[in-house]
């Protein structure tokens, strides 16, 4: 047993610092769980009661490679040793250069490419839109229903999900335009059936000729600049695009010297089984936006992509003060160094293959579970009210959140309606871990079952 639990949860000292936040913090930042960190390794975090809980969270899909790994530790403690910051902008350095290196090697595309380095996501999608709007000199760009992209203005423009995200900030950023997705579970030609009456393909088809009519009939490709995609949908509900959909656009985005965006945020470093979520869909996009995982823990955010286009803006036209700290980029080039035995990829197929046999196996089992779906680890399901009607069922989520956490397991949830469980462990999460992991949760299932 992995879990410890001293004390209900949250334990005193928790709910002590919830008051304490309330007081000093505002209401805006939301948390999945009542409790508060005191350290933690691995998959597991020991809250400030003493409570050791398992963690199906990884700080939202960051620590791939477990929490505090020793060698990125290592790199962390020896970086800050030398120094902190200097401003890449001030006094360069050669870490950044290093890890700007390794990830022009590691991304898709067999051309030349360079890489910008920044703190966040959102900052990333941000620099990734301006450098298609310089190199293009055209202004639209198409991003998807359901997309995630952050939460700074551009960013957040770009996000689908007005509640919580956009509510009360308008107005949002011009010439940005939104075209479906292909979510065959939720496709409308689909209806209230528990079965999809059309498949990937027809929901494909469709989603292409909508897109094909705004970019072509309502922006004109002559003032189109980028398409900016998630491969996988994370905030969105972990949906998977197929090799298809990825094929269609990659074709018209080439015909069209459209710019073509990978937002890999989430889905990268591992969590699809591939290094990238675009590898399993055969996709070569023209930039590439990555965060979370990069770091290891630490924040830092990259974009790669062509060489030309990466080097439109003029000097000083792209950069920041924190922007590819030199502590970060220690960080990120001890996670590229953990990937590139292929040992932690092979373990994420594995854990893939086990998180997939066993989400199908409970979705024949329980009614609530609607449609269970994901690609390599990053795998989700979505509760539904009524398997015909489809109704989401986002307190059902709520519920299970809630009891897995006071059992002392972390789970989040996602998508528009709210009703997606989905499941980011530590891709180095051992399997015993997982299994008292997945008793919870079936335990969950069980106690909010229809
Ligand atoms: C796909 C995707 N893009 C962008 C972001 C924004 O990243 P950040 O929160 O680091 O700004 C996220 C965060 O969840 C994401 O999942």
């Amino acid at each position: 047993m992995s879990i410890k639990l001293r004390t209900e949860i949250p334990g005193p000292h928790s709910c002590e610092l919830m008051a304490a936040r309330q007081h000093h913090v505002p209401r805006g930042p939301f948390h999945v769980t009542p409790i508060f960190a005191k350290s933690a390794k691995n998959s597991m975090i020991e809250d400030v009661d003493g409570n050791l809980l398992l963690d199906f969270a990884s700080g939202i899909g960051v620590n791939n490679v477990g929490h505090c790994h020793e060698a990125v530790v290592a790199a962390v403690r020896n970086q800050a040793q030398n120094f902190m910051h200097v401003a890449f902008n001030v006094t360069p350095y050669e870490n950044y250069i290093a890890l700007c290196k390794r990830l022009n090697a590691l991304t898709p595309g067999d051309f030349p490419k360079k890489t910008f380095l920044a703190n966040s996501g959102a900052e990333a999608v941000e620099n990734a839109i301006k450098l298609a709007r310089a190199y293009t000199k055209k202004q639209a760009v198409v991003c998807f229903d359901h997309a995630f992209h952050g939460r700074t203005y551009m960013a957040m423009t770009l996000t689908s999900k007005a509640k919580p995200y956009k509510i009360d900030f308008g107005p949002f950023n011009p010439e940005v335009f939104r075209t479906p997705f292909p979510y065959p579970y939720r496709w409308p030609g689909n209806g209230a059936s528990a079965q999809p009456v059309m498949d990937q393909q027809a929901v494909d088809e469709q989603c292409f000729a909508a897109f094909k009519d705004l970019v072509i009939n309502r922006i004109t490709p002559g003032d189109c600049a980028a398409v900016i995609v998630e491969p996988v949908l994370g905030e969105g509900g972990f949906i998977p695009m197929s090799r298809n959909f990825a094929g269609m656009l990659r074709d018209f985005c080439t015909e069209n010297k459209i710019v073509l965006i990978a937002d890999e945020i989430q889905s990268g470093f591992g969590r699809t089984g591939s290094l990238f979520a675009c590898e399993a869909l055969d996709l070569v996009p023209d930039l590439m936006t990555m965060a979370k995982g990069l770091g290891g823990g630490m924040p830092i955010s990259a974009v790669t992509g062509r060489a030309d286009i990466m080097d439109a803006a003029c000097e000083g036209g792209i950069g920041g003060t924190f922007g590819g700290s030199p502590v970060s980029c220690a960080a990120a080039l001890a996670v590229c160094d953990l990937f590139e035995n292929g040992d932690l990829l092979k373990g994420a197929r594995r854990l893939g293959f086990r998180i997939q046999e066993t989400l199908l196996a409970w979705e024949k089992k329980y009614a609530a579970i609607g449609n269970v779906r994901g690609l390599g680890t990053m795998m989700g399901f979505e509760l539904v009210k009524d398997r015909t009607t489809k109704e989401p069922w986002a307190d059902g989520a709520k519920h299970l959140t809630k009891f897995c956490y006071e059992r002392g397991l972390i789970i989040m949830t996602a998508g528009t309606y709210g009703n997606v469980v989905r499941l980011l462990m530590p891709l180095t999460i051992s399997d015993d871990e997982l299994n008292e992991g997945f008793e919870i949760l079936e335990a969950g299932l069980e106690f909010i079952k229809l």
